[in-house]
């Protein structure tokens, strides 16, 4: 007998993300799921076993691009018979079989049916397409580990929450993510805790509205988002915890106290306005108002006056008067919001707002209110960076710049990206730098030494 053992080349999976932060973080939970049934990650789609797209739905455009993406799968099929093709993600829940139909997908899986994809794999490969897009009340994925994907090895996210129970009437999340559901905190504590312990120093917890995070726990005992942010923060002082998406309606002072109250909680709220009319917001469904919205902010500003704040617009949604549209601007205007995510209303079929209101602005009107918007964005982006030429922040390092591999780049607390020249440091070091120019995206440094001077 020989000794020689035999090892079977391990099968390869690749897949590419579309759409939100929390997609990236379902498809770590994916390699998890898929690693744990012997599928190791490939970046190279023409190595794969298995091509998965985790998709996005959120605007008609975001679904093209994966149309045309599931062309240039069936090419890598072609060329390497016997690999399967899934669509998972926004996009499957949405279209269900429809995806099966083009004869070019072999799996489709709903963002809550992830655990079944071992099976779904298995069975698609005996050449029958498979498909689960069941929606859970129940589903966190709590206990599964997720494999990080990200470059840096310094900043991860973590799922505190799936779903979502809001209406609002352009939106197709609540159709693709179903209800919202919250995660057993200890096990969120539980990964940051494992996160910090191999090298990373920030989490972002997701969620699509966090300030509703609730967990009833089985002795009666809550945890609401506040209560959950404190517990991430005493993980220890060397991690940071930034979170994302905050409702304008939900956000309270509880929480912008806790950020107050502890260093580590970075000082950045997004906070989507979606307009600044109240004749939209009501349409669209958004529980607050213009008023409302504008108090929230001067609350913020009042108890973190260092805190960066970013925001989501939709342009030309329907029925948007040219006056609403002003209305936004001026909002625009009066915030003075660091960045802002800006998009025109793109109707999505079985939303609230596609069966009771007409997709009624031109296409060309839409776009020039966007451009309007961007362009007083980009006034305003550079206005609140210029602002912070002269002031001292301790940076997270991520790594060499982009442009520049000799200098280093890393986020400021209110989530301004910092570039210094520097070539002592590594990802994952604090460091302090004094801002001393600023584009409208980037914060330019230099490092600030013990003594408090800037070097050259
Ligand atoms: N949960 C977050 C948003 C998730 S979707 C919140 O409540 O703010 C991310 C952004 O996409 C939204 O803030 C909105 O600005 C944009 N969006 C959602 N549906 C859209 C649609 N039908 N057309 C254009 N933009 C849309
Ligand atoms: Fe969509 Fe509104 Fe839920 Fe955000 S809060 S995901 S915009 S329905
Ligand atoms: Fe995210 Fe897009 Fe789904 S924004 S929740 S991936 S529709």
């Amino acid at each position: 007998m020989n000794n020689q053992t035999f090892t079977m080349p391990q099968k390869k999976i690749y897949i590419e993300t579309y759409g939100c932060q929390m997609n990236v973080n379902d498809t770590e939970v994916i390699f998890s799921i898929m690693g744990r049934e012997g599928y190791e990650r490939t970046e190279d789609m023409a190595q794969a076993d298995v091509i998965l797209a985790n998709t996005c739905s959120v605007r008609d455009n975001a679904e093209q691009r994966i149309r045309g993406r599931i062309e240039q799968f069936a090419v890598a099929k072609k060329n390497r018979p016997g690999t399967l093709v899934g669509i998972v993600g926004c996009m499957a829940e949405r279209l269900k079989d429809a995806l099966l139909d083009s004869g070019k997908v072999d799996i489709v899986a709903g963002p809550d049916s992830y655990r079944t994809l071992p099976q779904l794999v298995r069975e698609a490969s005996e050449g029958h397409p498979q498909i689960n897009v069941i929606l859970s009340r129940e589903e966190t994925y709590g206990d599964i580990t997720p494999v990080r994907i990200d470059k840096n090895g310094v900043s991860a996210f973590i799922s505190i929450m799936r779903g979502c129970n809001n209406v609002c009437s352009y939106c197709v999340v609540p159709y693709t993510r179903g209800a919202e559901r919250s995660r057993d905190p200890q096990t969120i504590v539980r990964e940051a805790c494992d996160v910090f312990s191999r090298g990373y120093r920030e989490v972002t917890l997701l969620g699509q509205n966090v300030d509703s995070y609730l967990w009833k726990g089985e002795d009666g005992e809550q945890v609401d988002f506040a209560s959950l942010l404190e517990m991430v923060a005493s993980v220890s002082p060397l991690l940071r915890v930034r979170f994302s998406t905050s409702n304008p309606q939900d956000i309270s002072d509880k929480v912008l106290y806790v950020m107050r109250d502890h260093d580590n909680i970075c000082k950045h709220i997004h906070l989507p306005v979606q307009s600044g009319s109240n004749v939209m917001l009501e349409k669209m469904r958004r529980r607050y108002t213009r008023e409302w919205y504008l108090d929230r902010v001067e609350k913020i500003r009042e108890v973190l006056p260092e805190c960066g704040l970013t925001t989501d617009v939709i342009a030309g949604f329907c029925g948007e008067t040219e006056e609403d549209h002003r209305e936004t601007l001026s909002l625009f205007e009066q915030v003075c919001f660091d960045t802002a995510f800006m998009f025109y209303y793109s109707e999505r079929p079985g939303t609230l707002a596609a069966k009771k209101y007409a997709d009624d602005v031109p296409v060309e009107e839409k776009t020039r209110r966007l451009n309007e918007i961007i362009a007083l964005q980009g006034k305003c982006s550079l206005k609140s960076y210029t602002a912070d030429i002269g002031k001292t922040f301790r940076v997270l390092v991520e790594g060499p710049s982009k442009k520049n591999p000799e200098e280093l780049c890393g986020r400021a607390s209110n989530n301004k990206m910092c570039v210094f020249p520097d070539s002592r440091h590594r990802a994952g070091d604090y460091v302090d730098v004094r801002v001393v120019s600023a584009t409208s995206a980037t914060l330019l440094c230099q490092l600030v030494q013990p003594s408090g001077e800037a070097t050259t």
